[in-house]
């Protein structure tokens, strides 16, 4: 596998051939942060007429791996795959496909058009827990789907790491809310329901992170700010990035991000001197929302309600679904089902680390499931593990556009039956 983007994502899939080297093995990258790419290339051994300084030269080789993980940011999906896909490779591309529908529709346009095996990171999927899940709910375990709730906890930290300092913090520049941290969710929903989303409705704002609600007194940057308002703020950068430097993987995982791979003290110091995630989060350049929910009638007819917050503890998503015999309802570690002839309540609990819960971790097991699953349908031809392949994928961005397009208009949107899907 080629891996193009050896940033946290393109470093997370790359693991599985530290874990499997008899199945996978990374043979090239692309990236032009040298550090990073350097890092990788000294992880697993790649050569350096195979280390390219970004996907455009890899793209000028002739094939070079079976596979290709694309792990650029949001707004950098389409080139590259469109680049690689007349090559022949595999393509394992994260997700948001990107956060402009015509994009989406020109990436499963040209992946139709050169038969390459195709997954997006939907990892959410492919976790043991959905599999899980799925199976009962398809099973009848608790008869007809009428509704299906799902909430995802942003966590107050993590918000202010991403979504207000950091990469995803502005819709021009990268993604719309919905569709950064969502997309899997509205995905997720629609595994589960397996039914066509007929239409949408959305209400969400930002509602915290801007400028009217800054404390008088308090500085641009936290680490000038007055001792006595930054103690106080839950999202001072101090605690965020310095408190727990060195004991807590969350922080040390962060420290990577802010210091491109070198998290010395000094350099995170420096860091939140003089860069994005040393500001005040009253005092950035966000415009993403910080909380939203999306109402949807499914076909069956099923409804749905979804809420994604900034304020929340380090927890995982939490669904309950509602069907004519039954009652599930997950925390994304156990399944508890409710049966109403026996009365009787079933937990199924899964392998899943309580202490694993934040997008900064393997996704519940799902960052290894969903390689462990591409990994064999290239070695074999055998795709039935693929649960994120075009057709799939297209859908549940469509359901995502139409829910924004529902918030930013204030209406209900409808969703017509593509007939791919
Ligand atoms: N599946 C998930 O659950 C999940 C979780 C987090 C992020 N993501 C998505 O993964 C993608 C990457 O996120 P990340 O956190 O790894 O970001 P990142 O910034 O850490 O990595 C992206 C890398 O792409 C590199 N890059 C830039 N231009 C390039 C080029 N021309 N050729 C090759 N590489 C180039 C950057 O230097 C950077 O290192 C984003 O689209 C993000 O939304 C998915």
């Amino acid at each position: 596998m080629a891996i193009v983007g050896a940033g946290k994502r393109g470093e997370a899939y790359a693991d599985y051939a530290k874990k499997h080297p008899d199945q996978l093995k990374i043979v090239a990258v692309a990236e032009p942060r040298a550090i990073l790419r350097d890092r990788m290339a000294g992880a697993y051994g790649i050569p350096a007429d195979r280390c390219f300084d970004g996907w455009e030269a890899l793209a000028a080789q002739s094939r070079l791996a079976d596979a290709v993980a694309i792990c650029t940011q949001d707004r950098m999906h389409v080139q590259p795959t469109e680049a690689l896909a007349p090559r022949g490779y595999a393509i394992l591309l994260e997700k948001p496909m990107s956060p402009d529908l015509a994009e989406c529709e020109r990436i499963i346009a040209c992946i139709r058009k050169h038969g390459n095996l195709f997954a997006v990171c939907h990892v959410l999927l492919y976790t043991e827990l959905t599999q899980k899940l799925r199976a009962l709910v398809r099973g009848g375990v608790i008869g007809e789907v009428v509704s299906i709730q799902n909430m995802e906890p942003v966590a107050w930290w993590h918000q202010a790491h991403s979504f207000v300092r950091g990469n995803w913090r502005n819709s021009a520049e990268s993604s719309f809310m919905l569709m950064a941290k969502s997309c899997h969710d509205m995905d997720w929903m629609r595994h589960i329901v397996n039914q066509h989303c007929r239409r949408v409705a959305s209400f969400g704002s930002l509602r915290h992170f801007k400028a009217s609600e800054k404390p008088a007194g308090a500085a641009e940057r936290c680490l000038d700010c007055p001792a006595v308002i930054e103690s106080a703020c839950p999202y001072s950068a101090k605690r965020i990035y310095q408190t727990n430097f060195g004991r807590d993987w969350i922080v040390d995982y962060l420290n990577d991000v802010i210091t491109d791979g070198q998290g010395t003290r000094e350099n995170v110091d420096k860091a939140l001197r003089e860069g994005p995630y040393g500001r005040c989060v009253y005092a950035c350049d966000n415009d993403v929302v910080d909380n939203q929910t999306v109402m949807l009638e499914y076909d069956g007819p099923v409804t749905g309600n979804f809420t994604m917050t900034a304020f929340t503890p380090t927890i995982h998503r939490k669904s309950r679904i509602f069907g004519t015999r039954g009652y599930l309802e997950t925390d994304f570690i156990k399944i508890t089902v409710f049966d109403f002839v026996t009365e009787t309540e079933t937990v199924y609990n899964t392998s899943i680390d309580a202490n694993s819960a934040t997008a900064a971790s393997g996704h519940g097991g799902g960052d290894y499931h969903i390689m462990k699953a591409f990994v064999h349908a290239v070695a074999t031809g055998d795709t039935s593990g693929i649960h994120s392949g075009p057709d799939a994928t297209l859908e549940s961005h469509r359901i995502v556009f139409a829910a924004e397009q529902a918030r930013l208009e204030g209406r209900v949107v409808e969703l017509p039956r593509e007939p791919s899907c």
